[in-house]
């Protein structure tokens, strides 16, 4: 949730330090701060609010220090001020520590550390762990770090500083990663790689229980019980490119404009249309297994989820096998009855959020086979699960997911249909289906090019209060997901609700300020959503269908129509959403919304 950025070289650091903020701004964004040291001690500044502000703050001082560590802060243990904000230090200011994850321990800490003379500043966390190291203050500072944390029970990304080693960081992980990034005479330490691609493609990922020893020629990694460990580069394959904002306001819309190219790269090199069915690579070494397992559990979280509820629909259809879907956070804590028979499949984009993490850990301590569906290369979760599908669609960075799950609805059907095809599915149900995905590509486009209309349509309910979303079957998630994107980024109040429920509830809320978004396409639900919607406009409440192109007779009960193109009936989510994240973003526009970082959110939460 919080960023962590650390340099160690022979450039100044606080640029560096301050562009790998921005970088990670999207992941949390209260206050931010940074220390840069050298032989002669350190200078540390902390602000509120956004990177720009420590921007401002250090502009007209030339800081010449090449090692310094930084941190951008989601507040989880005292209000967002400066002096809750990181680095924090210890009584004489010769460590300093930026950390991500929360330490459980904290209060019993603070009070020993206190009854032994120690002075607390902030009422963070974090604070007790840098007066532990203070405390261990040993030889080295990785010493001191490494003892400090035997003490500590909880979750942390750590990176940390000392005036007396003023040419070295030393970081440490358990539950909030942290990667090293390897360049020429200078290292650099983050929490996300995003904050790094400037600088180097070569990084390596701490594991859980391993710290890094980093100075500018060379990292060492240990265990925390100070085991050593060799461990080679990886490359990473994203550009700064990727990243660039390009011609487009925020990087919401321009990843809603990139979807076309996000489904082309979840399917390429993965179609077998001769045969109907998928090749996904990374399931290979367990595919026996996984086309005998007698259950699949989908385990996520936010828009992963409700990708999720979507995936349940689809492998019920091309599967025989059981399918059921579970927010992560629930099931994490349930208990569960696995074995070697049940698949485990975590949705995640960062591949870091904690509670799918615990969960996947947890179905393995149980013998289930897990299978990540991951976006960010060499993250936790693919890393730790048995097999995976990457959906290579590059860096998400707006806090509300919208390529992502188009992406995830893409591979959800292709590794249904793997496996359907080892049981019922034939051969031209298989080719039907992947001919109808080719197409995918352009329909979306199609949608696209309608976007100054669904502006258009946005702009007329930017004073509502609330919004109802309802959809039947595969598009009753898309209903929850529409909803989501509203709220998040608008703040406007927003309900999803399957649409066989509005009796139970939800129709008592109807009157003519309470507009409702039916998604109502041509499928075997099309009569029963018609009826829903006329139980609504019998209400006068304002209706805003999303309907299959052509449907001209929708128009007699709905009061505004967004078409998407007709498809095959497991792929409809996948552009039924698409009007949805439109809507979303140009309702948040008009009322002045911070579109890419909607307040007290963050784009990867690694802690529970
Ligand atoms: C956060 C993000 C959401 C995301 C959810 C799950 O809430 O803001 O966009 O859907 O986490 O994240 P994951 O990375 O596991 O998909």
């Amino acid at each position: 949730m919080c960023g962590i950025v650390g340099y160690v070289g022979h450039k100044k650091a606080a640029p560096i330090l301050i562009h790998g903020l921005k970088r990670l701004e999207y992941r949390g964004y209260d206050s931010a701060g940074m220390v840069t040291i050298d032989k002669n001690g350190a200078n540390r500044f902390r602000v509120v609010g956004r990177v720009q502000n420590l921007d401002h703050a250090i502009s007209d001082i030339d800081l010449k220090m090449t090692c310094g560590i930084a941190h951008t802060r989601w507040a989880t243990h005292g209000k967002p001020t400066e002096t809750n904000a990181h680095p924090h230090t210890d009584n004489e200011g010769r460590y300093y520590l930026v950390h991500n994850g929360i330490i459980e321990n904290h209060a019993k800490l603070r009070s020993q550390l206190e009854s032994e003379g120690v002075e607390f500043v902030s009422e963070t966390d974090t604070e007790a762990l840098v007066h532990l190291i203070s405390k261990f203050h040993d030889q080295s500072l990785e010493t001191a770090v490494e003892k400090a944390l035997r003490h500590v029970e909880g979750t942390f990304g750590i990176a940390v500083t000392c005036i007396d080693e003023p040419s070295k960081i030393v970081c440490g992980r358990r539950g909030s990663p942290i990667v090293l990034g390897v360049g020429m005479n200078e290292m650099f330490v983050a929490s996300d790689v995003s904050a790094l691609i400037q600088y180097t493609d070569q990084v390596i990922y701490l594991e859980d229980n391993e710290m890094a020893v980093v100075t500018p020629d060379e990292y060492q990694i240990r265990t925390l019980d100070n085991k050593p460990i060799a461990r080679e580069t990886l490359q990473i394959e994203w550009t700064m490119e990727d990243e660039d904002l390009g011609s487009f306001p925020h990087y919401m819309l321009k990843e809603i404009f990139e979807q076309p190219t996000t489904v082309d790269n979840a399917m390429r090199g993965r179609v077998v249309l001769g045969e109907g069915c998928s090749k996904l690579g990374g399931l290979q070494s367990k595919i026996d297994q996984i086309k005998r397992l007698k259950k699949i559990v989908i385990v996520s979280c936010g828009t992963s989820y409700h990708a999720g509820m979507v995936g349940r629909y689809i492998f019920e259809q091309l599967t025989d096998t059981a399918v059921e879907v579970e927010l992560a956070s629930e099931f994490r804590y349930r208990k569960l009855r696995l074995d070697e028979t049940t698949g485990v499949l975590a949705i995640s984009q960062s591949g870091e959020t904690a509670d799918t993490l615990a969960a996947i850990r947890e179905a393995r301590r149980k013998g289930a086979l897990t299978i990540g569906l991951v976006n960010v290369v060499g993250s936790t979760i693919a890393r730790e699960t048995d097999v995976g599908v990457y959906c290579h669609a590059g860096p998400e960075i707006g806090v509300a997911s919208t390529k992502i799950f188009v992406s995830q609805l893409v591979i959800l059907n292709l590794i249904a249909l793997l496996i359907g095809r080892y049981q019922s599915v034939s051969l031209s149900e298989g080719v039907d289906l992947l001919k109808a995905m080719m197409e995918l590509p352009s329909q979306i486009q199609q949608i696209l090019s309608r976007a100054a209309q669904i502006e258009d349509l946005a702009r007329r309910f930017t004073k509502v209060q609330s919004f109802l979303f309802i959809g039947r079957q595969l598009h009753y998630p898309v209903a929850l997901e529409g909803a989501l994107k509203l709220k998040e980024i608008s703040y406007i109040h927003a309900e999803g609700y399957a649409a066989g429920e509005m009796k139970h509830g939800p129709i008592s809320l109807i009157d003519a300020d309470f507009p409702t978004i039916a998604i109502a396409t041509k499928d075997a639900t099309y009569e029963k959503m018609i009826s829903n919607i006329q139980e609504i406009r019998a209400r006068s409440g304002p209706i805003i269908a999303v309907a299959t192109e052509g449907d001209i007779g929708i128009r007699e009960s709905a009061d505004m129509v967004m078409y998407i193109p007709e498809t095959h009936d497991l792929l409809q989510p996948i552009l039924s959403v698409i009007p949805l994240q439109l809507f979303a973003y140009y309702c948040a526009l008009y009322r002045g919304c911070e579109i890419d970082k909607p307040r007290n959110l963050a784009k990867s939460v690694t802690v529970e």
